[in-house]
């Protein structure tokens, strides 16, 4: 086991034991109401259906309070972002990331059985490069850790996905516990990028109740 893959499985272990995890405890309800400003970019219902907006219906509502509390406090950037969270409580905060959470979220269509390069990376990562398995911390279904915050993956837009990947590998991305993909993401190409995020946006969240 080299270096990288032994600091992924201590993170892993932290992350599973439920290390710094805060549950959305808000009201769905009045998050709807709050979300009306958001709607423009992510969609009603938190489906949004440009390439570089992400979505946000089903995602953790943990990982949801987390990104939104990093754009306010600048650790994560982005312009149109920033001025919409600038003025958002703590409640505010919460209601919104419980009502996204409670959306269903939609995946990509098209065939995933022809998404092997990608598929490959996702499942089993690639030793030789240390890259360590997406699975392992993202679920075999792109399902995410909700106790752990560690957010969900299936379904979101590849452009998002790989804008991410890149931002993560530059180091302009780096707040909250973005450390982790920073190490992950030292091996990867652009065509391993294109081809995990291919494959992500193809896979189906698990129906509640089936997993
Ligand atoms: C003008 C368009 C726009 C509006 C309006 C907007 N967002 Fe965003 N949002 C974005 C973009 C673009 C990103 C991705 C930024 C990046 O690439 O890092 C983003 C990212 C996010 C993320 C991170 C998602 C993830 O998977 O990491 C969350 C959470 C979020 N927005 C919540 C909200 C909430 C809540 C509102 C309403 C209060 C809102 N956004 C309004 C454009 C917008
Ligand atoms: C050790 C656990 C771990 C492993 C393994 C891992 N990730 Fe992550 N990933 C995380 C965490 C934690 C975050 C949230 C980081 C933050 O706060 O910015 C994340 C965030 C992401 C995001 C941003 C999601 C969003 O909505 O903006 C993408 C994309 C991503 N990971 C893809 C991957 C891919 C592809 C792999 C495999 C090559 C991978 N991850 C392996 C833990 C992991």
């Amino acid at each position: 086991m080299n270096r990288v893959v032994l600091v992924v499985v201590a993170l892993v272990s932290a992350g599973l034991a439920g290390g710094g995890s805060v549950q959305a405890e808000g009201d769905p309800q009045a998050g709807q109401d709050k979300s009306m400003v958001c709607a423009s970019c992510h969609g009603a219902d938190g489906n949004s259906t440009s390439p570089l907006w992400p979505k946000l219906a089903g995602q953790n509502g943990a990982y949801l309070m987390s990104q939104i509390k990093a754009f306010r406090e600048g650790t994560r950037k982005d312009p149109s972002m920033a001025p919409m969270v600038a003025s958002l409580s703590a409640a505010d905060i919460a209601d919104l990331a419980s009502y996204f959470e409670s959306q269903t979220g939609h995946s990509g269509s098209g065939d995933i059985s022809t998404e092997a390069a990608g598929r490959r990376l996702y499942r089993a990562g690639d030793a030789a490069q240390g890259v360590p398995a997406c699975m392992s911390c993202h679920g075999p279904a792109g399902e995410g850790n909700g106790p752990a915050g560690w957010p969900a993956l299936a379904g979101q837009h590849p452009d998002y996905l790989v804008k991410q990947l890149q931002a993560y590998k530059s180091g302009s991305r780096s707040g909250g516990q973005g450390g982790m993909m920073a190490v992950i993401t030292k091996g990867l190409s652009e065509d391993d990028m294109v081809a995990v995020a291919r494959y992500i946006n193809l896979l189906q969240r698990p129906v509640a109740g089936e997993e």
